[in-house]
């Protein structure tokens, strides 16, 4: 199990899909679990969002590409489905207000929802290797600690406070409550009531469920990319990870530095000066040593992020002219990954 983690926009889903891909090339049937590809990225792997299972990707490899896009409500849905004791506890859950919210609610579910899902698809058998993206989460760290809180949650006391709200609320809650429901026609205290009565007979479920994948997490077979840009913020993030992964006691696989600033081949030519013009042949200069000035800021970076976690596993793939939309832009961060 391969786990691509890091900041916003450094790549994380390009280098899930590209190291799939690359695995796939050599022989393995590879599952991709992506969580918020650019559409034309989707779209070039075949995935709809109408699915919350994988799909074959249509490419020649040696082994098979498989790839889904995940759908946190859809994998919460399921796992109601799966722990509800009976129809009609399932059908009480699905219709309450505050299900749907929380489902839909995309802080917290969706990291907790990936792993589950991956969580399924392992139990499943069916593949050598699973990559999973991660969602564009503030902080890193909301997603090492997912299924934590969530057992936390269901063991905690807010839970047991809801599952009896006529005994433990005050006269001043209830006066609260009370008024809401004039104001707004909502029965905000019926209905989390009712919500929680529903789920109390999953708690134990949950709170297995959330323990197994919590031990996922920490499974020799797991590892964990660190996916980061050469960039003050995003290296700092990256350091930052790297040391709660080991305090965590999470297996650490390595660095990809994506979007690297390569350094200008050389001067411009002679001839090619002189054909260009005085003129023209500065400005060329001029956009040379700019990028000149980036490749170093970005050599620097790398420099300090690789001393810092002490000198780990580096991969690094450079700044393309395009974005990275189809199979062939996959292909070319596959080659900085692989070769
Ligand atoms: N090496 C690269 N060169 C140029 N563009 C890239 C490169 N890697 C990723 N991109 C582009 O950067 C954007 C963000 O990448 P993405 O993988 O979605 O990041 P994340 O999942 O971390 O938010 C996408 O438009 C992608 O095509
Ligand atoms: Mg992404």
């Amino acid at each position: 199990m391969v786990i691509c983690a890091g900041s916003g926009g450094v790549g994380k889903t390009t280098t899930a899909a590209a190291v799939a891909l690359g695995l796939a090339e050599r022989g393995l049937k590879v599952a991709v679990v992506t969580i918020d590809p650019a559409r034309r990225l989707a779209n070039a792997l075949g995935l709809s969002e109408l699915s919350n299972e994988p799909t074959r990707v249509d490419c020649e490899v040696d082994g098979e590409l498989w790839a889904m896009m995940l759908d946190a409500k859809r994998t919460f849905d399921q796992l109601i489905e799966h722990l509800a004791p009976d129809e009609q506890t399932r059908d009480e859950v699905f219709e309450n207000r505050i299900y749907q919210q929380l489902s839909t609610a995309v802080a917290g579910s969706q990291e907790f929802t990936a792993i589950a899902k991956l969580y399924e698809l392992d139990e499943e058998g069916a593949w050598d290797v699973l990559v999973l993206d991660t969602p564009p989460a503030r902080n890193a760290l909301d997603f090492l600690d997912a299924p934590g809180r969530l057992s936390r949650f269901f063991q905690g006391r807010a839970i047991r406070i809801f599952l009896k709200p006529a005994g433990l609320f005050g006269r001043g809650t209830g006066l609260v409550f009370g008024v809401l429901r004039r104001i707004t026609g909502v029965d905000l205290l019926r209905d989390l009531s009712a919500f929680f009565h529903a789920l109390s007979g999953m708690i134990d479920g949950f709170t297995e469920r959330a323990r197994r994948v919590g031990e996922l997490l920490e499974d020799p077979a797991t590892t964990f990319l660190i996916v980061t840009a050469p960039r003050h913020d995003p290296v700092e993030e990256a350091i930052f990870f790297h040391r709660k992964l080991r305090e965590a006691g999470m297996p650490f696989g390595g660095l990809v530095v994506n979007r690297v600033h390569q350094p200008p081949s050389d001067e411009l030519p002679d001839d090619v000066a002189e054909a260009l013009g005085p003129k023209l042949s500065e400005r060329v200069s001029a956009a040379t040593g700019q990028l000149a000035a980036l490749a170093a800021r970005d050599a620097a970076n790398v420099e300090r992020l690789r001393s810092s976690l002490g000198d780990p596993p580096t991969l690094v793939v450079p700044e393309f002219e395009d974005d990275v939309h189809d199979l062939e832009g996959l292909v070319r961060v596959r080659s900085h990954l692989f070769d």
